[in-house]
């Protein structure tokens, strides 16, 4: 028998990793836990059992935090928040190192023990989420060094309440703690009821590597004791978890003032071209779905292969198949380990049931195990093509051009990941950027890294994490808001102009309407003579405009340059027209105009300025070495200008949206239209698209549910002196649009605060991709 022969025929051994060290630790805390709060574990209290899915045998007991624990523990964050920021960066990086090298330390127990709390494969928890959780510290104690030279002017949100899910307790720990804590932030963190138990150790960790006490504050339970923080007076709210958890915790906050991120659920097209490199897709397939039993975010869920090798591929697929080794998590040699419940477990296996499609499954051990799964021949509207599974099932369809793949790719109601699988250049980088998704793999899949940005689009959520475009929404400008005051339109009682009637119209598709109800509003001057009559439009009106913003939508696709001329030429067009408008502005509002008018026409020289220049950034990652963080417009923005400063706020608030390639809903100041109205023929002469910028005018509370709750508006913003933010915040829950609100505080339209920055980046989404670069 050759050495060749010996290997073939040889059985498989089983490796077990010991579980000793883990188990000992749990035998160490008598097995219950209580919180981690202000730097010590309470006395444990009523709670629930933690089990290991693949044995069912329990673990530990963790205490249901109370109302009161909650309260504690943002206490605790509070009180130690300002002794934490006022450690400088400097200071708070040597803490982050600190706790880097303990998870690095500490991998092996860390690796064991989260692998018996959710079933991972050993090989993921300490090939993947330990190193990757031990990089996270490492990379932001580096942002926390820098944030005084390369952040100035930001400063910490406060306390920051952190709701995680189960199926990377350890690693979304990391994700959600070093960038809070780095940018002087303190945290309350609820792990996931089933996974808990690294998040205690990290705790004691934390302890034991001498943070100071209530920096980080642990509380356990379920999903009621997230509610609890949601509700609790902390100044942001990160989560991770289900979309419709997500869309509860939008609503719950609404008007609440509290900044919030949502990385949600998706359904990520994994794309194979007839030109891709089968067998590398093939296996790039099992880290894309069968990683983690396919209970990722950013799973490739969802095969698309072209019809030309379609065969060949999925033969390829099942066969790789066959060789997965589902059992034992903590055998060295498993691929897939158990489910992380068994409620999970149901929860797949409904949706599996009963399905059209031709199934085909691996072998797999009986108990909280579930089969490597494909389901081919679906039709595209088919609900397992469109739902998430959160399981190793991979549902897959057939496309016969790129267009095609793309359009089928953006066929989904999520926008997390994606793959695309080509070895002609050309094919995968004109794909890749047209997939609507916050993160794209070229030739990979799974590829996650603290230096770049990770995150969603449409109902997958928003807010990035990781690298400097994570940071940001762990900060804000320093200062203290100012509140905003209502602003009334002058009232008057004359029916009838004095000088020549001109009725103005709403402006929608780059043509002059009129208000779908026929209604329009007498504007007075300071001293109550009527100047002018203004629209008054409804929610048709915001119809028809949201349908004209979706036909300009090549505005988006025309280059920077491009779009700087158009910019440029309105600013001229306004120059010109500059006493006219400063005049207009006087009777208005009783204020000299010049200075507004000469202020408008700088920001519109200002955002041709950004137009071709406000670019993303190459991430320098360890996998790839270069990833692109390219800026994408948001698409369809809605926005209330303010009512003070007429004409600047409007051109500040559309100048930088629209050269980032956005279109525009603008509803102008309520008490003072006119200004607005008047612009709109400076936009006609100046090459404006039309449908990119469309003009409305009318009450604000009237007309901000309708803007909130449409689907086709990928953004809503609120400048207005009326309270808008509740209302907007809680209508965007249903399709989770970008929401932008003053929560009725000021902005020095004048100032730096009118200048583009913070439009330009609230005007884009990050669009993460990995690019072979000396791979
Ligand atoms: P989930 O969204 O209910 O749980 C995530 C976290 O939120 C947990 O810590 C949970 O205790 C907490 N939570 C639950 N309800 C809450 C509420 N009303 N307010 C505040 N916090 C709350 O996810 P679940 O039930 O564990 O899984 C359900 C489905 O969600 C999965 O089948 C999967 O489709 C999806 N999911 C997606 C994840 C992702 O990373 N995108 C992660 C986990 C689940």
């Amino acid at each position: 028998m050759s050495v060749k022969d010996i290997f073939e025929t040889m059985d498989y051994g089983p490796a077990s990793e010991s579980p000793s060290e883990a188990t000992a630790w749990l035998d160490a805390q008598g097995r219950s836990f209580g919180l981690f709060i202000d730097g010590a574990f309470t006395t444990p209290g009523a709670g629930f059992e933690t089990r290991n899915p693949a044995t069912g045998e329990v673990l530990a007991t963790l205490t249901q935090a109370t109302e009161g624990d909650v309260a504690t523990a943002v206490t605790a964050a509070r009180t130690a928040q300002q002794g934490w920021a006022a450690l400088g960066g400097p200071g708070r990086a040597r803490h982050l190192y600190a706790l880097a090298r303990m998870l690095q330390k500490h991998a092996r127990l860390f690796a064991v023990l989260e692998t018996l709390d959710n079933g991972k494969p050993i090989r993921e928890s300490r090939d993947i989420d330990l190193p990757l959780a031990a990089r996270h510290f490492y990379h932001h104690a580096g942002a926390a060094q820098l944030m005084e030279v390369e952040m100035p002017g930001r400063v910490p949100m406060g306390v920051c309440g952190q709701i995680i899910p189960w199926n990377f307790p350890l690693l979304m720990l990391a994700w959600k703690v070093a960038p809070a804590l780095a940018m002087g932030n303190t945290v309350v963190l609820k792990p996931a009821e089933w996974t808990s138990l690294t998040a205690l150790l990290f705790a004691e960790l934390c302890h034991k590597a001498g943070l100071p006490k209530g920096v980080v504050n642990i509380v356990t339970g379920d999903g009621t004791v997230g509610e609890m923080i949601v509700k609790s007076p902390v100044d942001k709210i990160a989560f991770t978890g289900s979309t419709e958890v997500g869309r509860a915790i939008r609503a719950a906050t609404a008007g609440s003032g509290k900044a919030l991120s949502l990385e949600l659920g998706g359904k990520s097209p994994y794309i194979v071209f007839e030109d891709a490199d089968l067998a590398s897709a093939a296996e790039g397939l099992v880290d894309a779905i069968w990683f983690n039993g396919g209970q990722v975010c950013c799973a490739g869920s969802r095969l698309l292969v072209q019809e030309g090798v379609a065969d060949r591929f999925l033969e390829m697929v099942k066969a790789r198949m066959d060789t997965l080794r589902v059992g034992n998590p903590l055998d060295k040699c498993i691929d897939m380990g158990a489910i992380v419940d068994p409620k999970q477990r149901a929860r797949i296996a409904a949706m599996v049931s009963g399905t059209d499609g031709d199934v085909y499954q691996a072998p797999c051990p009986d108990g909280c195990f579930y089969p490597p799964t494909l389901i081919s021949n679906l039709s595209p509207a088919d609900p397992l093509m469109q739902d998430e599974i959160f399981g190793p099932v991979l549902v897959s369809t057939t496309f016969r051009t790129p267009t095609e793949a793309v359009a089928l790719a953006n066929d989904t109601s999520y926008g997390l990941a994606a793959s695309v699988w080509s070895e002609n250049i050309n094919t995968a980088l004109d794909v890749a950027p047209k997939i609507a998704a916050g993160v794209i793999w070229v030739n990979g899949a799974n590829m996650l890294d603290a230096a770049a940005p990770f995150g969603g689009l449409r109902e997958s959520g928003f807010g990035r994490e990781g690298g400097p475009e994570g940071l940001s929404a762990y900060t804000r400008p320093a200062g203290t808001p100012r509140p905003l005051t209502r602003t009334s339109a002058f009232t008057g009682t004359e029916t009838a102009p004095a000088a020549v009637d001109r009725t103005p119209k709403l402006y929608i598709g780059g043509k002059q309407a009129r208000p779908d109800n026929g209604q329009t509003r007498g504007i007075h001057d300071p001293k109550g003579r009527l100047i002018g009559e203004a629209p008054v439009a409804s929610r048709k009106d915001i119809r028809n405009a949201v349908e004209a913003a979706h036909g300009a939508a090549g505005w988006s696709a025309a280059h920077g340059h491009n779009r700087a001329q158009v910019l440029y030429f309105i600013g001229e067009n306004l120059s010109a027209r500059a006493d006219e408008f400063a005049a207009t502005l006087e009777r208005m509002t009783g204020k000299n105009g010049t200075e507004e008018v000469a202020l408008s026409v700088d920001r519109l020289f200002a955002a041709a300025a950004w137009a071709d220049r406000f670019d993303g950034r190459i991430a320098n990652t360890p996998l790839r070495g270069a990833t692109l963080a390219t800026r994408t417009p948001c698409g369809v923005i809605g926005a209330f200008c303010p009512d003070e400063h007429p004409l600047l706020g409007l051109v500040s608030v559309m100048a930088p949206a629209i050269a980032m390639g956005n279109r525009m809903l603008l509803v102008a100041s309520e008490a003072f239209p006119l200004a607005a109205t008047d612009f709109y023929q400076v936009l006609d002469t100046s090459d404006v698209p039309g449908g990119v910028v469309n003009i409305l005018t009318g009450p604000h509370e009237a007309l901000a549910p309708s803007m909130a709750e449409h689907m086709d508006i990928d953004a809503v913003w609120s400048f207005s002196s009326a309270p808008l933010s509740e209302v907007i915040e809680r209508g965007s829950a249903g399709s989770l649009k970008r929401t932008w609100v003053n929560d009725g505080m000021d902005r020095d339209w004048t100032g730096p605060e009118g200048a583009p920055d913070a439009f330009l980046e609230a005007a884009t989404e990050v669009k993460t991709i990995w690019i072979p670069w000396g791979a």
